[in-house]
C-alpha cells in the first residue's frame, strides 16, 4: 500500500472533545469522567500552527480557542451527525472526544419519579471514528485515542485495527480528568513512538506536528 502524499500547510482540521451525553429522563443523563482538555489543547495547538479549525464539542465548561469554528452537541448521535456532515471539508479528523458508548433505549420526556430501584435498557451508540474512517477520501487521516489500563497497549493496538484508523494515541487511564498525558503514538504502518509525561498543551503541539 503506497502512503498519501504530505499534506501542505494550512490543514483543515475537524476536532471533536468533550463527553457526550445520553439523557434518561427530563434532567438525569449518562455519561463519561472528560474535562475536553486534550481536545481543547489540540484546538489550540491547531490554530497556532497555521491551520484551520472546526470544532465539534459535546459540553465542556473549559475554554475553547475562539477563532476556532465552533458546533456544539450533546448526544453521541449529534456528533456523529455534525462530524459525517463535517468530513468531506476536512484533511485530518481527530476524535479526542469521550463518547459515550451506551444510550438509554427509552428517554423519558418528564422527570422520572424516585423509586427503590431503576432498571434501564441500553444499546450501543454509533461508533463515530470507525464510521468516519469507513467513509473518508484516500487523501483524508484519521486519528482516533484509546484511553487503557496501564500496560493495555494491545487493546489499543486492536482498536487501530478494527476501526482501520491512521493513527490512535495510547494513554493511561489517569490521563483522564488530568493536566499531563503519557502517550503512545501507534501508525497503521506498525511504526509506534512513545512520549515521556508531559502537560496535555506541549503534547497537542507535537501531535500537530506530526501531521
Ligand atoms: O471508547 P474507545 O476506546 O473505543 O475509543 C476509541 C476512539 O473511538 C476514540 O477516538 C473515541 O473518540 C472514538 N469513539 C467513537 N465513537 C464511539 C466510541 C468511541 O468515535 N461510540
Amino acid at each position: 500500500m503506497t502512503s498519501p502524499a504530505p499534506f501542505r500547510k494550512p490543514l483543515r482540521l475537524l476536532i471533536t472533545a468533550g463527553p457526550t451525553r445520553e439523557p434518561i429522563d427530563a434532567v438525569r443523563f449518562i455519561s463519561n469522567r472528560s474535562s475536553g482538555q486534550m481536545g481543547s489543547a489540540l484546538i489550540s495547538a491547531g490554530i497556532e500552527a497555521g491551520h484551520k479549525v472546526t470544532a465539534i464539542l459535546g459540553p465542556v465548561s473549559i475554554p475553547v480557542a475562539p477563532e476556532a469554528r465552533r458546533i456544539d452537541v450533546e448526544t453521541t448521535r449529534q456528533m456523529y451527525e455534525a462530524v459525517m456532515r463535517e468530513l468531506p471539508g476536512h484533511d485530518v479528523l481527530i476524535m479526542a472526544a469521550a463518547v459515550a458508548d451506551y444510550r438509554p433505549t427509552k428517554v423519558a420526556t418528564d422527570k422520572l419519579a424516585r423509586e427503590k430501584s431503576l432498571t434501564l435498557e441500553l444499546e450501543a451508540t454509533e461508533d463515530i471514528v470507525a464510521s468516519a474512517a469507513a467513509a473518508k477520501r484516500p487523501d483524508q487521516r484519521i486519528v482516533g485515542f484509546s484511553l487503557e489500563q496501564e500496560g493495555s497497549i494491545d487493546r489499543a493496538r486492536a482498536k487501530l485495527q478494527r476501526k482501520k484508523l491512521d493513527i490512535i494515541i495510547f494513554n493511561p487511564l489517569r490521563t483522564m480528568d488530568a493536566g499531563s498525558i503519557q502517550a503512545t503514538i501507534l501508525y497503521a504502518d506498525g511504526r509506534e513512538i512513545p512520549f515521556p509525561e508531559c502537560p496535555k498543551p506541549e503534547f497537542a503541539r507535537r501531535v500537530i506536528d506530526l501531521l
